[in-house]
């Protein structure tokens, strides 16, 4: 056991497949438009994964390069959690798949599916280890193939998303660290976005495939008219305990599901645009990665200082959301 205190991350990293796959060239593979995606989802590009790169291969490369900006080496760590809807495989998790790519010890590891706010929500368990004093370092992934799920003949869903990793370690900190956490689901909205077969319910068919029930189906319009309130409530539920208000708050990282929702949810919460972290115009939506490679970016770019205020918000499919308040502690 550990001395309780409060956790904080100490270590980050990222990871994004080089192949690029523009608006331009989607114009060739269904009945859409570089303009129509821009102006409706605020998405120029995305990358997409190797055929021979898992939803692991890219945790792994995400997590080497938080363990190093860490200090630390994999067998520091004590517990690892991969945040993903598109495992490797069912089972065994991805995280054991991590553990042993990395060279970790036999430390607890698991994988939470909570769609986009699972980075959030892996931070969120992680930190009750830490704080309470039961580990000393966690690393948390949250990692996407989201190509994998994608039906690419479909265009209202195939334009949206992309692939990438990022990831965190939490340590014990003096100062800042997480302050506080809401979170939250609504299972009564779980059919607005879901991947019907495959699972114990519709098991995998002839018919199962030839109906592309294999593939992420959405309904946009829907969920798009919960996506704005959730994340402006989550994000209320996280820093009202705290007393504050948002010029309190140095940056809000997002999940980037659509620059509209992020408009709207913004001024919801009264942010000036030059509050919020965007990067899907180049990423689209990465599901549970996206905030992740946010925050990564935001502080490579030295837009997060020692001593700053940030939230972290997300929304995603189940429904489910999440909204943290860090104070930046390196
Ligand atoms: N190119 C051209 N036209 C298209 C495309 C496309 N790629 N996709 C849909 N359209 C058409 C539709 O067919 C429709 O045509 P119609 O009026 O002739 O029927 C028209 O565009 C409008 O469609 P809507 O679905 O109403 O468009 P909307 O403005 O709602 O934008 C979008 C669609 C971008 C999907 C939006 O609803 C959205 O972003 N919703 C939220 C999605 C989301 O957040 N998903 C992920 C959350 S959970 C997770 O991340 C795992």
């Amino acid at each position: 056991m550990c001395e309780s205190k409060k956790a904080g991350i100490i270590g980050l990293g990222m990871y994004l497949p080089d192949n690029v796959l523009t608006n331009k060239e989607l114009e060739k593979m269904v009945d859409t438009t570089d303009e129509w995606i821009f102006t409706r989802t605020g998405i120029k590009e995305r990358r997409i994964a190797r055929n021979d790169e898992a939803t692991s291969d890219m945790a792994v490369n995400a997590a080497r390069e938080a363990l190093k900006d860490a200090y630390l080496k994999p067998e520091d760590i004590d517990l690892i959690i991969v945040a993903t809807i598109t495992p490797d495989m069912f089972f065994p998790a991805t995280a054991c798949l991590v553990q042993e790519k990395l060279g970790a010890r036999l430390v607890p590891a698991f994988d939470i599916s909570v769609a986009c706010s699972g980075f959030i929500y892996g931070l969120a368990i992680a930190s009750q280890f830490i704080s309470s004093g039961t580990y000393k370092h966690a690393l948390v992934v949250a990692a996407e193939k989201l190509s994998a799920i994608t039906d690419w003949s479909d265009r209202s869903t195939c334009v949206l998303f992309g692939d990438g990793a990022g990831a965190a370690v939490l340590g014990p900190v003096d100062e800042g660290g997480i302050l506080s956490t809401h979170l939250g689901a609504d299972g009564g909205k779980g059919d607005l976005i879901k991947l019907p077969a495959g699972g114990s319910r519709i098991p995998a068919t002839k018919e199962t495939i030839e109906g592309r029930l294999h593939f992420i189906k959405m309904n946009g319009s829907e969920l798009f008219k919960h996506a704005v309130k959730i994340m402006a409530d989550a994000a209320l539920g996280a820093t009202q305990p705290l007393g504050l208000k948002a010029e309190d708050i140095k940056l809000v990282i997002p999940h980037q599901a659509n620059i509209r929702i992020l408009n709207a949810a913004a001024k919801r919460m009264g942010l000036k645009q030059n509050q919020i972290y965007l990067n899907l115009e180049r990423y689209g939506n990465m599901s549970a990665a996206s905030s992740a490679v946010a925050l990564v970016e935001a502080v490579k770019k030295g837009l997060i200082k020692k001593g700053d205020k940030i939230v972290l918000d997300a929304f995603g499919g189940g429904l489910t959301w999440g909204a943290m308040v860090i104070e930046w502690s390196k």
